[in-house]
């Protein structure tokens, strides 16, 4: 056992044999144990040691045990305090319990008792030291990251201070909901992330949701939870996303791609704050705000009846719009120095510059993938470049037109953008597939089957 793992005990009784006794056998057991005889003495001991178990002997003469019970747990409420009552006194014991004592035990008492009881005690001392220590490491977790996230919120242009103003507000309201709308890459999760770790919320957790990435017969049961049995595959009682981050923030990703059974059910758990577990009727509290982001324009969603409005009115208690990269380009400059910084450090090659004709050049191009776009180009610039002086060619954006193989009228604008958006992002990512599905938001397979579905060709050739 480390000193850390030590327990340390006080025993007070004004049996003085008694006291004696008792701590001699905690000594012999590998305790640190103090005795006391009377009420003074035990308080001076409390005050300069930090006693983990306090046996304490409610039947004192001239004082009553129960209100150094009720006294000691208020001062130190992470002791844990065995009564010791006179056997029959079982109203004691009760009023003991009901006081915060963790256990008791009745005298004349067998030495095995109070071993029995105290090796329970000491389980349960050494867990909750665990329990702190993890909720420590926590903390400082949220702390590192938080320092972080200021790192990460880069940006000049009056567009994107406003949206970080507004932010900050949203952290300093923890109860309202809050939808972030604006293109893929324009730093939505990040703009949440940064609520959270702004807002009283940061010691708790940040959950980030894409439903559309979860099969829709799991929805439920990730969402909410479910009991074990309750069907084929729940093998035991699991936690949904409401539950996991009780007091802290669920970020709910491009919520226009949500079936809308699973709105209804959000919809309800918002209003009530009130979950019930897949399979359960037990019904759990839980607190939680709700930060959505969404890169469609949600109010055409409503209209073609695939969002309710009820739900878009109950998550957009606050509004933040981030508006497209090319309608900031003062923050391109900013960005690209951030981001050629970061992955100059990571891939260890220092003093990279970049020429000015890049910023130049790539303050006409539109960045399609925005933000996300730019940290992609950053990555994969120093990663190829051989020279320390990263110039144009090192960033190729050159924008390529829309197909022109297949016949106009049966391609509709939409279909037409979709394919000049899937060619940029292979052009812009070196024609590496992941890479392009990140830089577009959607998962590397949906990307195939765009490519498979418009007849794109892999080849870097064309
Ligand atoms: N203002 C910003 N400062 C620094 N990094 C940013 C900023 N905005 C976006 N990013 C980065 O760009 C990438 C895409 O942002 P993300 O929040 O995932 O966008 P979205 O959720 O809108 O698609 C992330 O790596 C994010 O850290
Ligand atoms: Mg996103």
């Amino acid at each position: 056992m480390t000193k850390q793992d030590k327990i340390e005990i006080l025993i007070l009784d004004d049996e003085k044999q008694f006291t004696e006794e008792l701590s001699e056998f905690f000594k012999n057991s590998g305790f640190i144990s103090f005795e006391a005889n009377t009420e003074l003495a035990a308080k001076e001991i409390l005050a300069v040691h930090d006693i983990d178990l306090f046996i304490l002997d409610v039947r004192l003469p001239g004082v009553n045990g129960l209100d150094i019970l009720k006294e000691v747990k208020v001062q130190f409420p992470v002791m844990e305090v065995i009564v010791v009552s006179a056997h029959g006194d079982m109203d004691t014991v009760i009023k003991a319990m009901r006081l915060g004592a963790f256990d008791y035990l009745r005298k004349p008492f067998r030495h095995i008792d109070m071993q029995i009881t105290i090796e329970r005690t000491q389980k349960y001392l050494l867990m909750q030291r665990r329990l702190k220590h993890l909720e420590e490491r926590n903390s400082l977790i949220s702390k590192t990251l938080e320092k972080k996230i200021d790192r990460q919120f880069i940006g000049v242009s009056s567009k994107i201070l406003r949206v970080f103003e507004q932010a900050l507000t949203a952290a300093n309201y923890p109860e309202a909901n809050v939808l972030i709308t604006g293109e893929s890459g324009t730093g939505k999760e990040n703009i949440a992330r940064i609520i959270h770790y702004s807002s009283s919320r940061k010691d708790h957790l940040f959950c980030a949701v894409n439903s559309s990435a979860i099969t829709e017969s799991l929805l439920e049961s990730e969402f909410f939870g479910h009991k074990k049995g309750s069907f084929t595959g729940a093998i035991n009682d699991k936690m949904g996303f409401f539950e996991v981050c009780h007091q802290g923030t669920l970020f709910l990703d491009e919520i226009a791609d949500m079936p809308v059974n699973l709105q209804t059910k959000i919809l309800r758990a918002t209003e009530e704050k009130v979950i019930t577990r897949v399979g359960d009727t037990k019904t759990i509290q839980t607190d939680f705000r709700i930060v959505s982001a969404t890169n469609h324009d949600i109010e055409q969603s409503v209209a073609e009846k695939k969002f309710r409005l009820d739900l878009l009115h109950r998550l957009n208690t606050l509004h933040i719009h981030i508006p497209p990269l090319r309608e900031r380009p003062e923050d391109i400059r900013p960005l690209l120095h951030h981001f050629v910084t970061d992955y100059a450090t990571r891939f260890n090659k220092p003093n990279i510059q970049v020429s000015e004709k890049v910023f130049e050049m790539l303050s006409k191009y539109d960045f399609p993938g925005n933000v996300r776009e730019l940290k992609n180009m950053a990555e994969r610039a120093i990663i190829l470049s051989k020279s320390t002086l990263l110039g144009t060619d090192d960033f190729p954006v050159k924008q390529q037109k829309a197909t022109e193989k297949m016949p106009k009228d049966e391609m509709s604008d939409l279909k037409m953008i979709e394919i000049k958006m899937i060619q940029n992002a292979l052009k812009n990512c070196n024609y590496n597939q992941k890479a392009a599905a990140e830089m577009l938001d959607i998962s590397r397979n949906a990307f195939i089957r765009k490519m498979e579905k418009y007849n794109i060709a892999i080849k870097k050739s064309e």
